[in-house]
């Protein structure tokens, strides 16, 4: 089939590679010039495993071709899928601007190129309604040939995007004309199965189904947060406790690592949104706040700790992963950022390493923190390590040779990768997310992060 693809991000152009890898047609518009002409150099700008060598592989062979704008000849297409941002503005609501230039754009194009029907369906993650508001759109455009209206949500996680391309839980999609329907089972012939089946389902449906899935999953890991900073204060153990609660076939063991907190490009837009479009349609989600509002605090918790555990206040201090999560070179919405901001505004010094963001994190800060290559260069002359993001590049640290590095011997564990054993061994006072802190001093440090950055 033809499909053109409006959007050259992370999920248009996961999806437009992953599409003509099925050996469909595929065009992708990306309307940044310099974004652009970098794709048709089969350059992509941000990491994403497998990704590359598919795109090379599709666009060498024909299969994928990238253009800067809408042309004529795209309204040959059988879909024309919209990948366009959604970010959120600051009122918590999905901006969608973007997505509705788009539409406009296709539509006075169709008016005068259009030779047959097409599908008009969103991809981005799209407030309750958009749907309804783009046929609309469509029927106001008054064009001689129709134009079907869909939604087709994906759940794409950076860092296995393919793959969870070729591997769905399910294919959403939200229409109100079957035959849509069965032109997404046509184009996605091959992708589902049995087990991964495509389910046909309203426009709001679909839409709200994309929201409620990534709310749960933030809500879930907001859950378990509370309870790690529960489990410092009644020595119980969190990873444990999440193994055993994960034992429920009804709770599931995803999901559950303790950790900073979320953050990345969809969680904490999406729990905003949500929120949002609960607000305006007059129901207060309490659930969904709560959530929000436990992420806000577990970097704070997590500085508390940090500076607890060093009770001299550090003067440096070392951060080993700054992407969101492993796999990626993304670091919007990073917890280990939220975490250099309050040792910068703290005025310590902070040293980092990233196995893919250093330069992603350099773009942020510049030179007002340094970077290293190697964590254990990253470690030197260090109070304290923080473990931020869990690469497997970190699960074998000689944790020795970081500790003949450091000036003083503090290690934070918020991904829970070490024991405290292990780094008791090693020489370390540290502090485990969820599993306490042990070190042979008893002063009782300060609690509130005002004192704290007073002191340092
Ligand atoms: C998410 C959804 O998983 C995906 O289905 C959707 O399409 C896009 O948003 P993504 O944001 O790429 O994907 O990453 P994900 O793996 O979900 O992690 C999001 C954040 O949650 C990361 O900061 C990660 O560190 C954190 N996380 C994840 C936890 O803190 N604990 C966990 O158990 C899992």
């Amino acid at each position: 089939m033809k499909i053109i693809i409006i959007g050259g991000g992370y999920v248009g152009l996961v999806s437009a590679v992953c599409f003509a890898n099925m050996g469909h047609q595929v065009t992708c518009v990306e309307q940044n010039e310099s974004k652009c002409m970098a794709l048709q150099k089969q350059h992509i700008p941000f990491y994403e495993p497998e990704l590359l060598e598919r795109f090379v592989d599709v666009h060498t062979n024909g299969n994928l071709h990238i253009q800067s704008a809408i042309s004529p000849e795209n309204f040959e297409s059988d879909v024309i899928m919209l990948a366009v941002g959604t970010p959120m503005a600051p009122s918590g609501e999905a901006d969608c601007s973007d997505l509705f230039n788009a539409v406009t754009s296709i539509l006075t194009l169709a008016k005068q190129h259009a030779t047959r029907p097409f599908i008009l369906s969103t991809k981005s993650t799209v407030p309750v309604g958009t749907g309804r508001h783009i046929m609309s759109m469509v029927a106001s455009a008054n064009l001689e040939r129709p134009v079907h209206v869909a939604s087709n949500p994906e759940f794409l996680r950076e860092g296995s995007a393919v793959h969870d391309f070729f591997h769905p839980d399910r294919i959403i999609i939200g229409t109100e004309d079957v035959a849509v329907f069965r032109t997404f089972q046509q184009l996605y012939k091959g992708l589902h199965t049995e087990s991964r089946p495509i389910v046909h389902a309203t426009l709001e449906t679909a839409e709200l189904s994309k929201y409620a899935a990534n709310t749960f999953l933030a809500t879930k890991i907001s859950f378990i947060n509370e309870l790690a900073l529960l489990c410092d204060k009644v020595g119980a153990d969190i990873k444990q406790t999440a193994k055993l609660m994960g034992m429920d076939g009804r709770i599931g063991k995803y999901f559950l690592n303790p950790s900073p907190g979320y953050g990345g490009s969809c969680f904490p837009k999406d729990t905003h949104a949500l929120q949002f479009i609960g607000a305006s349609n007059g129901i207060n989600l309490k659930v969904v706040s709560g959530a929000i509002h436990a992420n806000n605090h577990q970097i704070d918790h997590c500085f508390l700790q940090l500076m607890a555990l060093c009770l001299v206040p550090p003067t440096t201090v070392t951060i080993l992963g700054t992407a969101f999560k492993p796999n990626t070179d993304d670091v919007r919405e990073s917890a280990a950022l939220k975490l250099i901001d309050r040792l910068l505004a703290a005025n310590i010094r902070v040293q980092f390493s990233d196995p893919k963001a250093i330069q992603t994190t350099k773009a942020v800060y510049g030179d007002r923190i340094h970077a290293h290559e190697s964590p254990y260069d990253a470690a030197k002359n260090s109070d304290a390590i923080v473990l931020a993001t869990e690469w497997n590049d970190y699960r074998h640290l000689d944790l020795t040779r970081l500790h003949a590095k450091m000036k003083s011997p503090n290690f934070v564990d918020l991904r829970l990768i070490y024991s405290h054993e292990e780094l008791s061994i090693a020489g370390f006072n540290a502090y485990i997310l969820g599993k306490g802190m042990h070190h042979n001093t008893t002063i009782s440090p300060p609690t509130d992060i005002e004192t704290i950055q007073q002191s340092a």
